[in-house]
């Protein structure tokens, strides 16, 4: 899967696919990810790439022209399956918009700035707009972090066996069970015993109950879906 991701920040987007499961992503050559810095594509003098908005109001918009022009240039070398523009008032990300995503080759992540981009880049480039939740972050690049990483990791080859994304919390609209490792005993707070049983349907089936238990007391939202 090629990713590409248009900022006025994107040094912001260096270190998140620089080390650990993303970094190896892309040395297997399962995902590349190119950073493009809008401001690149400003033709005016001074490279803005913002400018008061129309009607008046406090806060700069985002100007369509550099941004347009890197999405054209793109758009000339590829076919993008979307174009996915970072804002809060977008639809919010969940499990199942990422195993979507993660299926397809070519993507555009343009992040925003300001007050916002120009609508016109939202109705006549955008294909689908997301959001990671009901708070504000001040630009969508640690949002365009997080869809990145939530998609990454569910391509085939990304994680291995023991990271596997099929016993992930969400995948089955179920929390994850808790989890343990050594030492059996610490400060008198011990492993449950059934998982140093080595009675593993017995195991499976607590961590089932276990699972469902933590969802219906911390989601229940998820168990109605
Ligand atoms: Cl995608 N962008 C910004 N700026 N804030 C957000 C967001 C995105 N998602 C949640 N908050």
């Amino acid at each position: 899967m090629r990713i590409d991701i248009l900022s006025v920040v994107p040094q912001l987007l260096d270190s998140p696919f620089s080390a650990s499961i993303m970094q190896r992503a892309q040395e297997k050559g399962l995902i590349e990810i190119h950073l493009h810095n809008i401001r690149d594509y400003s033709t005016q003098k001074h490279k803005n790439v913002d400018d008061y908005q129309y009607g008046g109001g406090a806060g700069m918009v985002m100007s369509i022209e550099p941004i347009a022009a890197v999405i054209d240039k793109l758009k000339h070398e590829r076919i993008y399956d979307e174009i996915i523009y970072m804002t809060p008032d977008g639809e919010v990300l969940e499990q199942s918009m990422c195993n979507r995503l993660s299926l397809v080759n070519n993507i555009i992540i343009l992040c925003g700035h300001y007050k916002g981009v120009d609508e016109r880049v939202r109705e006549h480039y955008v294909t689908r707009e997301i959001s990671i939740g009901s708070y504000v972050l001040s630009g969508g690049e640690l949002a365009a972090a997080v869809l990145v990483d939530s998609i990454g990791r569910l391509i085939p080859g990304v994680l291995n066996d023991e990271t596997s994304a099929l016993t992930d919390s969400f995948q089955d609209n179920l929390l994850s069970p808790p989890v343990y490792t050594r030492p059996p005993v610490y400060n008198g707070w011990e492993v449950p015993a059934i998982l140093l049983s080595g009675n593993f349907k017995e195991i499976d089936k607590w961590r089932e109950q276990q699972a469902f238990h933590r969802t219906k007391l911390r989601r229940p939202d998820l168990l109605n879906d």
